[in-house]
């Protein structure tokens, strides 16, 4: 199992949400806590956060981004038509990139990497144009890579993100139905060549039926692989 750099710890807010703490500093990934069933009440406040990564502009990944960005003064990381909607609704302080770039947030770098998912905004009665949905590699201050892969299917470029950003350590969808399942992340962990993935992105809803335990069985032949068993709420590291 890859150790977390001493003093950085990841808790799974439950679905997709997590927060990294490295440095000092906060990070939120797909904030999704008020309306989030998985997410323990406590951390419903996900208290002060120094930035917020938003992998694509579905309800259960961006829904509580406007509020938590006036309410923290995070600085927001997403694709740039994201960006531009999270500006028209008074946000102000981001960071718009695109895939395969690298910027700096809160003391870390974030390598923004490709998903194969689709990235509507619904915004009132309409469906707005998010851009793509996407991924993050985040890099450490000391070089540890976490990557998570936003909802996506698995891709055969997931071997170039292995080779280019040589993550530590995965946070990877297995509820099936809107992501890819089991035997799809099962072969997502030989494309990316790690050995620890922490399972996301299942059970919260009754369709999201993909199990660690089923990702263990599928990638039994994986030496070494650790599929972390967090609860909601749970944390690595710390
Ligand atoms: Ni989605
Ligand atoms: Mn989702």
């Amino acid at each position: 199992m890859a150790e977390l750099p001493g003093g950085t710890k990841l808790t799974w807010l439950g679905h997709a949400t997590f927060i990294v703490e490295t440095g000092g500093k906060r990070i939120l990934i797909d904030p999704w806590v008020m309306g989030n069933p998985a997410c323990p009440d406590e951390l419903k406040d996900p208290g002060p956060i120094d930035a917020m990564l938003i992998t694509h502009g579905h309800f259960d990944h961006i829904s509580d981004a406007v509020e938590l960005a006036g309410s923290t003064g995070a600085q927001v990381v997403a694709i740039a038509e994201t960006c531009a909607w999270l500006g028209s609704k008074g946000v102000d302080n981001v960071i718009d990139m695109n895939i395969g770039g690298t910027v700096e947030v809160a003391g870390c770098r974030a390598h923004m990497t490709a998903a194969v998912h689709s990235c509507g905004i619904t915004d009132g009665d309409r469906i707005v144009y998010g851009g793509s949905a996407a991924g993050y590699v985040l890099e450490l201050e000391d070089g540890f890579k976490l990557y998570h892969s936003g909802d996506t299917a698995v891709f055969s470029d997931m071997a170039l993100i292995g080779k280019l950003l040589e993550p530590d350590i995965a946070l990877l969808p297995i509820g099936d139905h809107y992501t890819m399942g089991p035997r799809s992340a099962a072969e997502a962990v030989r494309l990316l060549g790690v050995r620890t993935v922490v399972p996301m992105h299942f059970g919260t809803f009754p369709v999201l039926v993909g199990t660690p335990d089923d990702l263990r069985k599928e990638a039994s032949d994986v030496a070494g692989l650790e599929v972390a068993d967090l609860a909601p709420g749970a944390s690595l590291g710390g």
